[in-house]
């Protein structure tokens, strides 16, 4: 059975300050995909929050980028900042960039991971989810998840993995894609990957049947936007087991609360801390930035689950790893590698700052 997951979410609205997100808000997205449902739109659905961000899981029949479900999207988070706008949640409707629907949520604010595929006798999938950081953040686990054998031993042991995967990456700026193998192409590729703010794994492909494994969103809100409104908070969908890697595996590289962009005011460097949805409301300086794991077995299209994958003590020494990186990096203040470089800086106060001090500067 042909099936279609899209995991689409946007900020539209947070409670208290961007922390967290109100019941009323997720209740009336629940509200709009469950009428989806009963129409015969969708096949399944799951709606969550991941701090901030109201996160609308679907499954359905009708491919990727399809004009029916975007709008059902875009509708539902129209509706959702209404009721944000009755509670003045704050940054109500942040990620609307655009007054009107034009047949694809794309470039609109929303971010959005979509795959279709054939559904396996067992379907296991995974849907990270982040708040207070951006779309490159998933660089570094994907090619762990993918690439690395001391992260994923089926590479080296399972014959179903061995011939390895292949990576599509994004150049988010310059809006340009490139496909690497691995792990013939590893040194190549991680030139690219390892600059996240940049150049993004949109999906990886198991390389031999070339069936889709993972997808993730690399829209920069930011870049559509022109000026700050909220970073990206990406989502990532995985499949896993069988040809694709275990879901321990997959849940691995977040043992290691790697450094990313994000945090206050987008402008800081901080780990990204693996935790449990209800522990998903980052508030110490907006953070630290936070990552969630829904697991679910797909029956059919239904989705069977969620799993809180990392609701487990497994996980508690990266929490406590990050909250020592989070200290550490805090008592650097305004300086840099805590606060981005000045690039990175673009797209906030920074250019008032500097259009304002700018006839100020003599030539030395
Ligand atoms: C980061 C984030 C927050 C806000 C900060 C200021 O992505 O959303 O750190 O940038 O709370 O928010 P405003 O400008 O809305 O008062
Ligand atoms: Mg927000
Ligand atoms: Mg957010």
């Amino acid at each position: 059975m042909e099936i279609t997951i899209s995991v689409i979410k946007a900020d539209i609205g947070g409670y208290v300050g961007h922390s967290s997100s109100h019941p009323d808000v997720v209740e009336k997205g629940r509200q709009k995909l469950i009428s989806a449902q009963s129409e015969g739109l969708l096949t399944d659905h799951h709606v969550t929050v991941c701090g901030d961000d109201l996160q609308l899981i679907m499954t359905h029949q009708k491919g990727t980028d399809n004009e029916q479900i975007h709008k059902l999207a875009w509708d539902t988070f129209v509706e959702c900042t209404a009721v944000a706008k009755s509670l003045k949640l704050h940054g109500a409707g942040q990620d609307l960039l655009s007054e009107a629907f034009s047949g694809n949520v794309r470039g609109m604010g929303p971010g959005i991971a979509e795959m279709q595929f054939s559904e396996r006798e067992a379907e296991t999938i995974i849907i990270f989810m982040a708040d207070k950081t951006s779309s490159g953040a998933w660089n570094l686990p994907l090619y762990k998840m993918f690439a690395d054998p001391f992260n994923t031993i089926g590479l080296v042991i399972a014959s179903n993995m061995h011939s390895g995967f292949a990576f599509e990456v994004h150049d988010v700026k310059e809006s340009k894609k490139i496909r690497f193998n691995a792990p013939e192409e590893i040194y190549d590729m991680l030139v690219y990957l390892g600059a996240p703010s940049r150049y993004a794994v949109k999906a990886v492909y198991h390389k031999e049947s070339g069936e889709i494994a993972a997808v993730s969103s690399t829209e920069k809100l930011s870049l559509m936007a022109g000026r700050y409104v909220g970073k990206d908070d990406p989502v990532c969908v995985v499949r896993s087991q069988g040809k694709f890697p275990a879901v321990g595996e997959i849940l691995e590289p977040f043992s290691f609360p790697h450094i990313v962009e994000g945090w206050m005011r987008g402008s800081h460097n901080g780990p990204l801390m693996p935790v449990a949805c209800g522990q998903s409301n980052p508030c110490r300086f907006d953070g630290p930035p936070r990552v969630v794991a829904a697991g679910f077995q797909l029956a059919n299209g239904k989705l069977v689950g969620p799993r809180d994958l990392f609701d487990d003590p497994a996980f508690d020494e990266a929490r406590h790893q990050a909250n020592i990186l989070a200290d550490f990096l805090r008592r650097m203040g305004p300086f840099e590698p805590h606060r981005l470089p000045l690039e990175e800086m673009e797209y906030t106060t920074m250019p008032e700052v500097a259009r304002k001090l700018e006839s100020r500067f003599e030539d030395i």
